[in-house]
Formats: C-alpha cells, structure tokens, sequence
C-alpha cells in the first residue's frame, strides 16, 4: 500500500556524546554527560574520577570512524541522519566570546559527509551536552544569563552550516526539564532543594528555555531563512491506570505537564491550565518586558517527539515537583523488552494523533528505537528478530497514524548503529542496526558488523514503506 509521501524522510538518529568519543580532545571542554559513569537518572559524579572507566568517554569512536560509518548508513539507505553538535567541542566552558575552531571543523567534515552520503542532516543544538561549567557557575538555564550563551552557540553553528541543515531542533527532550532538570536544564544545584523551591526553579528555568528558544528561531530565520526549527519532547504517553475519573484526570494531567512545552514551542503561549497550577504553587516568574512577545511571535516550525513506550498513571501520583527520569507504572497488559519497556506500537500511533490534533503542524519522529543486550553468536552475527518485530509494528503504526491524516514527514530510528546508551551510560544496552563490537570495558575491535535488521530497515526504504 502506497502511504508514505515520496520525500518521507527515512532516517537515523543518534547524538554526538553517546558516539563521538574523543570527549577531551581538540580542545573539548567537559559536558554534564562527561560526568556520567553509569546511569544520569541518578546524577552524575560531581568530578570526573581519576582512574575510573567512563564508556562515553570513548562512546564508538564515531569522532574518528565517521567516515566509514556514513558510508555504511548510506548503504542501509537512509535519508537523513539525526545527531547533535557537541556545544562543548564548540565552546569549551561555555561562556567564552571566540568559538573553539577546531571543534567546528569536526562538524564542518561530519556534516559535509552526511550530506556527501545522500543524507539530510537532522541537527539538535542542545542533547544534554551543556559544559559543566555553565551548570555550576550560572545553574544552567535557571540564570537568565544562560539564554546569552545559548544563542552564542547557536549563531555559531547557525551561520557556520546555513545552507546545508535545513533542520534543527533547539532542544532535545526539553520537557525533561522537570524530571531530569540537570540533563536538559543544566540545573546543577535543585536536587537538594525543598520541594516548593525546586519547583520554583524548575518554572524559572522552563521560561529562560521557552525565551531561548523564541529567540533561536528568530536567529536562524534572520540567518537561513529556508532553514526549520522542531519543538521536540520525550512523549511519555500517559494511560489512567483505571477508569476512575480521577485516574484518568491524572494522567490527563500529567500530558498536559509534557504539553506545556510544545504549547509554549508552538502555540507561542503559556497554556491556561499551566497557568493555574503556577499559580497554585505559588511560583512567580521572573519575566523581562518583551519576552511574551518573543515567545508568541517565534514558534517552532515542526513537532518532534522521541517515543519509546507509554506509562500508566494512577490518581495518587504526583503532577509537579517530581525529579528522576522515567516515572509512571508498566502496564501490566503489554509485553516488556530485555531492559523492561513496555512495547505498546498503539500508543505511537495514538501520541502523532494527540500531537497533530493539538497543533496540525508537520511532525517528525525524532527518535524510536528497540534495545537489547546483544553479542555477536557463533556465526559472527546478530539475528536481532525482536528489534525488527518491535520495527515493523511501529512503523505500521505511524503508517496508519498517517493514514489517519496526520502530516508526518519523517521517522528517525534510534539509533541506526550501537552507540552508549544514555540512561545507563554504556554499552550493554544496544539499539542499533550495525553491531559494534566494544563493551563497556572498552574491550573489542570496534569492528560494525551489521545485524540480521539491516536488511529489513534497508528493504523498507528501497520500497518506501510499501514492504513492511
Ligand atoms: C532519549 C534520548 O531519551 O532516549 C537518547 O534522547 C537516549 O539520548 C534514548 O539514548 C534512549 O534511552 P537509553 O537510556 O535507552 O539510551
């Protein structure tokens, strides 16, 4: 069946500090995601430890081996390729006046060969690689100093690839913002906080990106006026665990707490509703005349999402002031994956409704993706049959999503080769379609071998959908 418009941007998606490596070379400076040694969920070590095995550090040696790897994400067809620009590679410590040249000429050949290997580059600005020195010395976004070095960076590499990304996405995930407020806020001081200061903080923060954000958008239209900009969140697709109304508000309640940051992205305005709960909880805004303005007149071009799974929520759990990744219950009605995510391809279908419903603009799935402990067996391969099950239902389901008249115009796999893993920071926690062969010891070749998915992922975009 003929579904996916001609053009359906078939891609990949990855980021530079789960790939790059090469995290202190060329004058990088230190990332919050630097500081992870295992699991950000949990809050990173505040130093780097000496001596200690940090897998990011080396993540695939994608800084070195782009170049073969591109060539192999061209073989498997893909049409555009989603990752970040390292900020710290750009500027060190963040609050320097000169960009570091040496990092922009890593991304000057990184993005060159993805567009030389028939790939539209997707690029996110900010994928939890803020340098520390930003979270500690100014809290990350909590300051409103922060929103200046934000849009430094973002000049920078804005003017350095106009012309060649046409897509960027200002912030990844941001509305894990207030569940994981240091990873996409750089708020390096709110753990400790009472809960009525935390929360606080965490609004503060939300409208100094919210303005950041404005204000990106309105740089790259003055910059590269044919370029786009993609509000993206992590959609946590909320079930009322019951029937009971009060469930079923919750959980209501809970999407509307995701909704406020593209309502604000996209709609250019602080929802009502949102609205009330600041007032409820006593949180003032620190605003500065003009940034309403900004926020109404700048919206994001495009909706993007990560969708992983969808959670269940009871009438108990808290709306506001929650930290610590991931919440929510598994549905005990779906089937779970190696690392205990429940596979519900519905909900994907369900959350681009929800989402095209509430803002009819173009949407790309920025990131979907099946994960599995994996080696290679006695044949030197991987017959990953799961990922490409888990595969072949999702994308039936953003095709009938698609089906259902929502505008979606492309579909990034996280990730199309093994990178770290985000939320355990190593490399047991595999989702690509090329297998590489290093552990989280930093033991292996490095060798990409590519999985039994390969084939399939590839046969999907040689047909553009139509053998699913
Ligand atoms: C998203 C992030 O939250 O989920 C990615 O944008 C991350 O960086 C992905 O890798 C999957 O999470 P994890 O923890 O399985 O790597």
């Amino acid at each position: 069946m003929r579904v996916f418009p001609e053009n359906f941007l078939w891609a990949g998606a990855m980021s530079a500090n789960q790939s790059e490596g090469a995290w202190d070379e060329d004058g990088k400076g230190v990332t919050i995601a630097d500081l992870c040694q295992r699991g950000f969920l949990k809050g990173p070590d505040q130093e780097i430890v000496p001596g200690a095995f940090y897998p990011i550090h080396i993540g695939i040696d994608f800084y070195r081996t782009y170049k073969e790897d591109l060539k192999l994400l061209k073989e498997l067809g893909l049409k555009a390729l989603r990752t970040s620009i390292n900020w710290a590679r750009i500027y060190p410590n963040g609050d320097e006046e000169q960009p570091n040249e040496k990092g922009l000429e890593f991304y000057d050949h990184l993005i060159r060969e993805i567009v030389a290997n028939g790939m539209e580059p997707i690029i996110t600005v900010s994928h939890f690689e803020t340098p520390v020195h930003l979270a500690k010395k100014y809290n990350g976004f909590a300051s409103r100093e922060m929103i200046g070095h934000y849009l430094r960076y973002c000049r920078t590499i804005f003017q350095r690839y106009r012309g060649l990304v046409k897509y960027w996405l200002p912030f990844n995930e941001i509305n894990n913002l207030q569940s994981m407020p240091l990873c996409a806020g750089a708020l390096w001081d709110i753990e400790s906080q009472p809960r009525d200061k935390k929360v606080q903080t965490m609004f503060q923060a939300s409208h100094h990106v919210f303005v950041a954000n404005a204000m990106a958008v309105k740089l790259l239209r003055e910059i590269d006026p044919e370029a786009k900009a993609g509000c993206m969140l992590t959609y946590k697709l909320s079930y009322p665990k019951t029937s009971d109304p009060e469930d079923v508000w919750t959980a209501f309640q809970i999407m509307r707490r995701h909704w406020f940051y593209s309502d604000v992205m996209i709609n250019g305005a602080y929802p009502r509703n949102m609205l009330r709960i600041m007032e409820d909880e006593g949180v003032v805004l620190a605003k500065e005349p003009g940034d309403d303005e900004l926020i109404r007149q700048y919206t994001c071009d495009f909706v993007s999402f990560s969708y992983y799974t969808s959670f269940v929520f009871d009438k108990t759990m808290p709306v506001i002031g929650q930290t610590g990744g991931l919440f929510g219950e598994h549905n005990p009605r779906l089937p779970k994956n190696a690392w205990g995510w429940d596979k519900d391809p519905l909900g994907l279908r369900y959350s681009i409704n929800q989402m095209y419903d509430r803002y009819h603009k173009p949407i790309l799935i920025a990131e979907n993706g099946f994960s599995d402990y994996e080696s290679l067996d006695k044949n030197g391969q991987v017959e990953d049959d799961d990922r490409i099950e888990f595969l072949r239902e999702h994308l039936l389901a953003v095709r009938e999503a698609i089906r259902d008249g929502c505008d979606v115009f492309g579909y990034c796999y996280w990730t199309p080769i093994d990178v770290c893993s985000e939320g355990s920071m190593q490399l047991d926690k595999r989702y690509g379609f090329i297998y590489v062969d290093h552990d989280k010891y930093g033991n292996g070749t490095k060798k990409r071998i590519r999985k039994k998915s390969f084939a399939y992922y590839q046969k999907v975009i040689e047909t553009n959908g139509r053998s699913i």
